[in-house]
């Protein structure tokens, strides 16, 4: 069992370095369009409060290539600010004087937020002098970032390595209602899979195999699939390099009897029409861009989600941020979360996407992570909690 905040004594003038997901989506303005990471980040960070810490809170937001302004923390502190009661700080760095300083002088029971950690790149190459130099502003490292925690990253990996640590209560619960999911699901257990990050989840979905009993593919992760299995997909978003992995799978699949359903037809466009006319197909050839599962797929979904006992659903079915491209995404929420089953739906977009149809209330368990949800089904932990210390029994 891994240490958890409610093990630290004495966090009264400690500070706190503590690694969160606030990789929120956002629009071209700088506008939180999902609150729930950093919403489901406050419990920690009140605890914390509490108990008189000097909270320094640490995250990434998108994949920024150095400074971009459209992905400075900055809009994300206001929000922040919006929903704590003590004073809370922004430094527009993540480490440095200037950051010291500020830690330095602010009271106890406070927060600051420090700059997107990515604008430094020793953070995505876990550069241990970058994980130095964060270590070195703080006592204590608390981990709750939950949706990065499959990524060894300078400060959620380096950091851990470096200073006394432990898990926050978001990073708890979410390892709790994922060992509860993997551990005897109710059959048949129906896996979605959709979104865009195909490189980084295609292996996970070979130990989802394995776990369950019917797989769903839709998204951009849907052409992989579809090109592995010799079917045209146009100009569509295609992950070229894993359509061996994707065939792998689509073999291990038929010789254990589980099965995979891909897209019939589509929501698609022509690459150049400027007016953007949307084409209902069942085949994508020449320059269409596929956009959006069309009826008879989300049909033949909701025939396999009716007779689910579990759910896992991670990635939009869909370019679900256009309205013309949200029906798959939209109209599949609602069968998940009208379903019988015990569903847990988890990632950024994912989650933000079925906040958007509104049926979020419905369905039992929204995860904060995508990638990591799918590292934690298929390793039964993750790299950044590995590094955690136990607890002293
Ligand atoms: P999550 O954040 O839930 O883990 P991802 O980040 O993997 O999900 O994927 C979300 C992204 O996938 C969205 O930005 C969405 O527009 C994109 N997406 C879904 N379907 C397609 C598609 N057919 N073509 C291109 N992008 C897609
Ligand atoms: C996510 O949104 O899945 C996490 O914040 C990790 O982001 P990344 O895939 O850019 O590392
Ligand atoms: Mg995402």
């Amino acid at each position: 069992m891994k240490r958890t905040i409610k093990d630290l004594v004495n966090l009264k003038g400690k500070v706190v370095l503590l690694r969160v997901d606030f990789n929120v989506p956002i629009d071209k303005s700088g506008r939180i369009l999902d609150s729930t990471r950093i919403v489901e980040a406050l419990p920690t960070i009140r605890y914390l409060i509490e108990h008189e810490a000097k909270v320094v809170v640490m995250s990434h937001l998108g994949r920024p290539n150095g400074y971009e302004i459209n992905k400075s923390l900055w809009q994300i502190s206001l929000f922040l600010m919006s929903k704590l009661k003590c004073k809370t700080y922004f430094v527009n760095d993540c480490v440095g004087e200037e950051v010291k300083e500020r830690i330095r002088t602010m009271e106890n029971g406070n927060v600051l937020l420090l700059e997107n950690l990515r604008f430094n790149e020793g953070e995505t190459t876990c550069d241990m002098n970058f994980a130095k130099k964060i270590a070195s502003l703080g006592d204590i490292f608390v981990m709750d970032a939950f949706g990065v925690a499959h990524r060894k990253h300078a400060s959620t990996y380096g950091v851990a390595r470096i200073l006394p640590n432990a898990i926050g209560f978001l990073v708890e619960k979410e390892a709790q209602v994922l060992d509860q999911v993997l551990t005897n699901p109710k059959r048949p257990f129906v896996a979605i899979l959709g979104g865009a990050k195909v490189e980084g989840k295609i292996k996970a979905i070979e130990t989802l195999v394995e776990k369950c009993d019917t797989l769903l593919i839709g998204g951009a992760m849907a052409y992989t699939f579809l090109v592995a299995s010799g079917i045209a997909v146009g100009h569509s978003m295609l992950e070229s390099d894993a359509v061996v992995i994707a065939e792998r799978i689509l073999k291990e699949a038929a010789n254990k009897g589980k099965k995979i359903v891909l897209p019939i037809d589509h929501i698609a466009y022509r690459e150049g029409d400027k007016k953007q006319r949307l084409i209902k197909t069942d085949r994508l050839i020449e320059d269409m861009v596929g956009c959006d599962i069309g009826p008879k797929t989300i049909a033949l979904f909701e025939k396999e989600i009716s007779k689910a006992g579990e759910i896992l659903w991670n990635g939009p079915l869909g370019m679900y941020e256009e309205k013309k491209f949200q029906k798959g995404t939209t109209q599949i929420a609602k069968t998940v979360a009208l379903s019988p089953a015990y569903s847990v739906v988890g990632g950024g977009d994912s989650v933000n996407a079925v906040n958007k149809s509104g049926f979020a209330n419905k369905i039992d368990y929204l995860s904060t992570g995508g990638g990591a949800t799918l590292k934690y089904i298929e390793s039964g932990s993750l790299p950044c909690l590995d590094v955690i210390q136990e607890k002293l029994i």
